[in-house]
């Protein structure tokens, strides 16, 4: 079930945006229609939600976290006005619903968990008011990644060089956060400080995020960018046309290991063998401190006909074998440096990561 379309706008829209108080509807950006349709999708359902997630109409790890805390607020509305047990029973329906629409990103889970212990912390509060706490505490997560998506690029741009090319895959941008992004952010905060950037975009089969999103969304703001396949990107470092490579994250383990979309892999390795730099980056919201290495990381598999049946035909043999990782593990070794809001982990040893992320997120 997809939510209502809305007439196209003539400004680019938001990723997305809340609308009115606790009762009120969220509304997307459908990405699966660009770059060629920019039209938004209005959610008032969960159920909308849920599909707008498992459908990737709205993606990238700290974009999902967002709207799945708008979604518990959309979900949760029904009990408003029952009493606390009902409420806090749809609750759990709810986030454990929203928690089975994507594996991989943490992003998701950190922001059920947070919306559930609104709730655990007014335990004598009416439904009406826990669910009006609810909204603001989704207003604050929107808020606070905008904020991490600018101290990421703070921090980021001072690894670019001017006069650099730099390869990213899949799209980690404005598209996929609720700002500018985590890994297009530093692209944009480097161009602000006047640093010539070329920008060679891995297409990133088999969704293509980067020729769809990636390149559509360094367009708008008017950076250079040119497409490649992904099968390509070896030949562009040998060529020497790009200095760095910078890329966003789903999910980092303790020790640094770095799950982001299928290819991350390869090019970390393509890297590591022209001796490019391979940054990551994203906010603290994006480790996972519970989990000791990237192999315990889960990675979403996805169906069959994303690979059988892409560019509007069938480009795979009836009936063949299909494997469709959404996801890979970078190992730490792979990764220059990890670029947070808190700043940039370097190099990627699981004490840094602990001294960066682990001690503040344990006090909070
Ligand atoms: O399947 P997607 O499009 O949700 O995958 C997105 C990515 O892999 C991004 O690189 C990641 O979520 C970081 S977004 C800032």
């Amino acid at each position: 079930m997809s939510g209502g379309h809305t007439s196209s706008p003539s400004v680019i829209p938001r990723t997305l945006t809340w609308h009115g108080d606790a009762t009120g509807s969220l509304r997307l950006l459908d990405q699966t229609l660009l770059p060629t349709e920019c039209r938004e999708i209005v959610c008032t359902t969960v159920e909308q939600v849920w599909e707008a997630i498992k459908k990737l109409r709205v993606r990238g790890a700290p974009a999902i976290g967002v709207a799945a805390a708008y979604g518990v607020v959309i979900g949760t509305r029904t009990t408003r006005d029952a009493d606390r047990r009902a409420f806090d029973q749809r609750l759990q329906e709810v986030t454990d619903y929203l928690a089975t629409s994507r594996p991989t990103a943490v992003n998701l889970f950190w922001a059920l968990e947070r919306l559930q212990q609104v709730a655990v912390a007014m335990p004598d509060a009416l439904a009406a008011q826990v669910h009006d706490r609810l909204l603001a505490e989704a207003r604050s997560i929107e808020a606070e990644d905008r904020a991490m998506c600018a101290a990421i690029g703070r921090h980021g741009a001072e690894l670019l060089p001017d006069c650099c090319g730099v390869l990213t895959h899949c799209n980690a941008g404005g598209l996929a956060t609720a700002g500018d992004g985590t890994a297009l952010a530093v692209i944009f905060a480097a161009a602000a400080q006047g640093k010539s950037i070329q920008v060679y975009a891995d297409e990133t089969r088999p969704l293509l995020q980067g020729a769809r999103l990636t390149a559509w969304e360094l367009q708008q703001r008017n950076i250079p960018v040119t497409v490649i396949c992904d099968s390509m990107a070896g030949w562009v470092m040998k060529e020497r046309r790009v200095q760095a490579v910078i890329v966003g994250a789903d999910r980092i383990a303790a020790n640094g290991d770095t799950a982001n979309k299928i290819g991350t892999y390869s090019v970390a390795l393509l890297a590591k063998a022209h001796g490019i730099p391979f940054y990551v980056a994203a906010p603290s919201t994006t480790f996972d401190l519970s989990l000791a290495s990237g192999d315990q990381i889960p990675i979403e598999e996805r169906a069959a006909d994303e690979i059988t049946h892409s560019f509007g035909r069938q480009t795979a043999p009836t009936g063949v074998g299909v494997y469709n990782p959404a996801f890979d593990v970078t190992p730490a070794e792979y990764i220059t440096a990890l670029v947070t809001e808190r700043g940039v982990i370097r190099p990627v040893t699981r004490e840094r990561v602990w001294e960066m992320v682990g001690i503040a997120s344990e006090s909070s």
